[in-house]
């Protein structure tokens, strides 16, 4: 088997249970953003772009791990599928430095790889994706959908819709490379008409 599929394997048993938007799923679904975007830029190596998609919420600091947990937890995983120490350490380079930290990216983003699986996540979080996660974050947090009373554009943990207001609606400006750039637009647009509906709805203009 080949080490993308090894570690695809791994990852899927220790995050198929998760229930706050960091499932095996959302990262399959990074993976596979990150391929698309990868197929439009020049000399990328898509093993590393692949691994860095597949670890990059393995140890994450919303769970509760610092980088350096977060670079052992990926130690071991490769080690023992013996991975070369300086592949490693460039994985776990994408990984710490791809993270959101709770919305400030304080790691540099460096490498055209790692600039990808950026991309590809924050793309995960636009879209009709996007509007799903955040409300089953929401959820998980014990966040009401919507608030009328919010600040929505100040406050982000006041309610779902204002995380959009807060972060959501700016990751389009975000985005590194021009494959992502492209998909980013439409899916800001779809979250457009989605708030647009959600207003209206709301008020009663039927
Ligand atoms: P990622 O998996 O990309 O690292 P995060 O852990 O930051 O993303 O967030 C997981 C998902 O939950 C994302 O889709 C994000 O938009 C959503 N989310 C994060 N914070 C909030 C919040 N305060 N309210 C609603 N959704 C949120
Ligand atoms: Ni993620």
């Amino acid at each position: 088997m080949e080490i993308v599929e090894k570690v695809a394997h791994i990852v899927r048993q220790k995050m198929l249970q998760d229930t706050s938007g960091h499932d095996f799923w959302h990262v399959q679904a990074v993976l596979n953003n990150a391929l698309m975007i990868a197929k439009c830029e020049d000399d990328v190596n898509i093993t590393l772009v692949s691994l860095g998609a597949l670890l990059h919420d393995i140890a994450d600091h919303k769970m509760g791990f610092s980088d350096d947990e977060c670079r052992a937890c990926i130690h071991q995983i490769l080690n023992d599928l013996g991975v070369e120490d300086d592949f490693i350490e460039q994985t776990v380079s994408i990984v710490l430095s791809v993270s959101f930290k709770g919305g400030k990216n304080v790691n540099v983003v460096s490498s055209l790889e790692a600039k990808i699986v950026q991309d590809a996540d924050r793309l995960e979080a636009m879209g009709a994706i996007g509007i799903a996660r955040a409300f089953a974050y929401g959820g998980y947090h014990h966040r009401t959908l919507f608030d009328p009373t919010c600040n929505h554009n100040i406050n982000p943990n006041c309610d779902t819709i204002s995380h959009f207001h807060t972060k959501l609606l700016l990751l389009k400006d975000l985005m590194h490379t021009q494959a992502a750039k492209n998909e980013a637009q439409i899916r800001h647009e779809f979250m457009l008409e989605f708030l647009q509906h959600f207003h209206a709805e709301f008020e009663g203009r039927i």
